[in-house]
């Protein structure tokens, strides 16, 4: 059975990635995914603030140290574990162990602030290495002044300036709140990205009726919530000019299996392996075959985007007449 796949210009083995989370932080989590099966592994996002913020305290750490201590000399530097785990210095090298240990693609994730920081920290994360590098545009934009036409185009912009400063693919993981998320997608792949992770699932704060503050909360996430990116990437496939990954909702194999429907090239997940632990990389990928033999697909190019078609014939039904429907059809839950 041929479960091959192609994104972002990699050949992998089969179509399902660890994505962005706490278990590929760490050069022995990485591992743990890839002995688990995982086609590829993208790596937790470098956030431009929190490095910052920890090279300035160290800095201060340091600068304050050789202050103080008369006798110290440049190979002096205080003990400061935490500020030298979290650091850029660490997590290149990280990705630097992970790609040269692992068969599978290793992909930097990155979250940049200012305009120099995205195009900065992309050319590092390639030089140590990432296969591709996905930028996580993860940003609420709170700005009331800002028009989402303003904040659409900084993004373009920040995509284009990165995908100059690489040579490597650059994917993006856009969120799922634009006026028109197909038309920005097919302007983010001629900027330049080479594949789109639909969609960022935005973690929004409750309120601690205790506390009386907000808090904030972050649920792992449950099957319903393929929906959204399963009809953005059913739109979109074979339209854009980009891989697309699906990231959301997924649990079991089943989810697996409506994604590549859909059209995706990859499925992430993060919420089953953080419940489940790496191991369930297997489950899916087993799943996911056992669904195709008893269908009596051998090659995984005859399920993906098969839907799609089905999608986009339906469109007006989608976008209109099928939500009335649904919402007037409503016979309440039994
Ligand atoms: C604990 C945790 C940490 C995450 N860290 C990142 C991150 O660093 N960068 C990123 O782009 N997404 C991050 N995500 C989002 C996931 O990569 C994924 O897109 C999201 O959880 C939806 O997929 P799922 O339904 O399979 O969980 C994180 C999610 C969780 C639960």
């Amino acid at each position: 059975m041929n479960l091959e796949t192609q994104y972002l210009g990699l050949k992998l083995a089969h179509p399902i990635v660890a994505s962005a989370s706490p278990l590929s932080r760490e050069l022995d989590g990485i591992r743990q995914l890839e002995d688990a099966g995982a086609a590829a592994i993208v790596m937790p996002s470098i956030y431009e603030e929190e490095i910052v913020a920890e090279d300035t305290a160290y800095e201060a750490l340091v600068e304050r140290g050789s202050w103080s201590q008369p006798e110290a000399t440049e190979g002096y530097f205080p003990e400061a574990p935490a500020f030298r785990v979290g650091g850029l210095q660490a997590r290149l090298e990280t990705l630097q162990r992970a790609a040269s240990a692992c068969a599978i693609p290793i992909i930097a994730s990155l979250n940049g602030s200012t305009p120099r920081g995205w195009t900065g920290f992309a050319a590092e994360l390639e030089r140590a290495g990432a296969a591709a590098i996905e930028l996580n545009l993860y940003r609420v934009p709170a700005d009331v002044n800002e028009s989402g036409e303003e904040v659409e185009r900084r993004w373009l912009e920040t995509v284009e300036a990165v995908c100059g400063a690489v040579s490597i693919p650059v994917s993006v993981k856009l969120g799922p709140w634009l006026s028109s998320p197909g038309h920005h997608a097919l302007r983010i792949a001629a900027a330049g990205a080479r594949g789109l992770v639909l969609f960022n699932r935005f973690y929004q704060p409750d309120i601690d009726l205790a506390t009386l503050a907000p808090k904030p909360s972050l649920e792992l996430s449950s099957p319903y919530e393929i929906r959204q990116a399963l009809l953005w990437i059913a739109l979109l496939a074979g339209r854009v000019d980009a891989s697309l990954a699906a990231t959301s909702g997924v649990s079991s194999s089943e989810e697996v299996v409506k994604y590549l429907l859909a059209g995706a090239d990859v499925v992430m997940t993060t919420s089953s392996l953080l419940r489940h632990g790496p191991g369930h990389v297997s489950v899916l990928r087993d799943g996911l075959k056992q669904w195709m033999e008893g269908r009596g697909f051998d090659d995984i190019g005859r399920v993906r985007g098969r839907l799609a078609a089905a999608f986009l014939r339906d469109r007006e039904a989608l976008v209109r007449a099928q939500y009335i429907h649904t919402l007037t059809g409503f016979q309440g839950q039994s």
